[in-house]
């Protein structure tokens, strides 16, 4: 199968923001990843709505919006209104997940759920029907350049089977420390979409990589 590649803009030079977003429209890339960071949920600050918009400008791929935020449900109208096609909330920072991922849905976005490396995918038994697609944490959010937890193989086996158990359509997404070596085990066990911010912006020909990650 090939893979969905999800380029983590996180890793991009934020000063030449609309040329790494140019370069990404340019590559096979099929998302842009756009890491949201509080503070608060995750040990890191990232960045926020004006410069989702500023992304957003530029981009002709669709925004996939990962947000390690607390409260998603008071910013899912203006990361919407910012470009937001596909939004992942935590499983572990919402209370009411069933009704996030409404409103997300009643905003016409696709809804995605995120679960940190120690979160199991039973969990999701209740709300996988619901979903467009699971982000499997492969690292601990909040930065980028960490290395890949060799227990998401098995977790990734385990969620497809749920997914196919459930009858859902959701994809699953891995994000954190993907790279070359292990994205061809990642796709045997069931990946979808792989996420790759520093493996991408720190390689000497980042157009080169993605097609490298794509065709596995
Ligand atoms: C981690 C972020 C990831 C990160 C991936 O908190 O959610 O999307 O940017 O970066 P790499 O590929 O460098 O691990
Ligand atoms: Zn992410």
């Amino acid at each position: 199968m090939t893979p969905f590649i999800a380029p983590s803009i996180l890793a991009a030079d934020f000063a030449n923001i609309q040329a790494e977003v140019e370069m990404l429209n340019a590559s096979v890339a099929d998302y842009i990843h756009v890491d949201i960071m509080d503070g608060v949920f995750v040990p890191n600050i990232s960045f926020g709505i004006p410069v989702m918009e500023a992304i957003s400008k530029h981009a002709k791929k669709l925004l996939d919006v990962h947000l390690m935020i607390v409260n998603p449900d008071q910013y899912l109208e203006a990361f919407r209104k910012a470009g937001a096609e596909i939004i992942s909330v935590h499983y572990e920072a919402c209370t009411h997940l069933h009704r996030t991922v409404q409103a997300i849905h009643h905003l016409g976005a696709k809804a995605g759920v995120a679960i940190n490396p120690h979160t199991p995918v039973d969990l999701l038994q209740e709300i996988i029907a619901d979903i467009d697609l699971v982000c499997v944490m492969s690292v601990n959010p909040g930065f980028g350049g960490q290395k890949f937890i060799e227990n998401t193989y098995s977790k990734v086996e385990k969620l497809k089977e749920l997914i196919l158990k459930k009858g859902s359509s959701a994809k699953i997404e891995i994000d954190g420390g993907v790279n070359l070596s292990n994205a061809p085990k990642l796709i045997t066990a069931g990946a979808d979409i792989l996420v790759a911010g520093s493996f991408v912006f720190n390689s000497p020909d980042p157009i080169a990589t993605i097609n490298g990650l794509k065709g596995i």
